[in-house]
């Protein structure tokens, strides 16, 4: 158990030190067989999620079957509770834009996440304070 989250913390160093200095070299990516793996065992969203619009949305528009209810990932896409989403490195912005546009792979092997052009400007923004929040209640900012 200490092994892998020591790994697991190695990992998250490395991919976002790299990330920032060299983002288009294929170093930036996080390592496939841990991308495979459920990299978090326990997120805390609890707290507010349930009261929360933004994870009303998240649940609605099928995000879960990717990144998973607790934002831990699954076999079809990353978790969104991870250092590389925090604010200094992909702002809010940034997350807004990756919603409505897609996101072609870059950081995992889990392929391109898909645009959700359909989607409110309102409700993507609700959407990014909720995934925001969830961050920075797991002291990653
Ligand atoms: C079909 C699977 C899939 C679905 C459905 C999906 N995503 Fe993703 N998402 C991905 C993948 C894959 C990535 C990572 C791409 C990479 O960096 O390699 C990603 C990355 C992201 C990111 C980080 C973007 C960035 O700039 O790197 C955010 C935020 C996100 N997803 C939010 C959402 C939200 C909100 C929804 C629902 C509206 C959603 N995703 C639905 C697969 C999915």
């Amino acid at each position: 158990m200490l092994i892998k989250h020591l790994s697991l913390l190695l990992m998250i160093g490395f991919a976002s030190i790299s990330c920032q200095t060299q983002p288009e070299q294929d170093q930036t990516k996080v390592d496939p067989t841990i991308a495979q793996a459920k990299l978090i065992e326990s997120i805390i969203i609890t707290e507010f999620a349930d009261q929360h619009p933004g994870y009303d949305l998240f649940l609605k528009n099928g995000c879960p079957v990717c990144h998973d209810k607790d934002l831990s990932g699954t076999k079809m896409g990353p978790p969104l509770i991870f250092s590389l989403y925090k604010n200094g490195h992909h702002n809010n912005e940034r997350l807004f834009k990756s919603i409505k546009e897609g996101v072609a792979q870059h950081h995992w092997y889990f392929g391109n996440m898909p645009a959700f052009a359909h989607i409110s400007d309102t409700d993507i923004n609700l959407m990014v304070t909720f995934i925001r929040q969830s961050l920075e209640l797991n002291k990653i900012k």
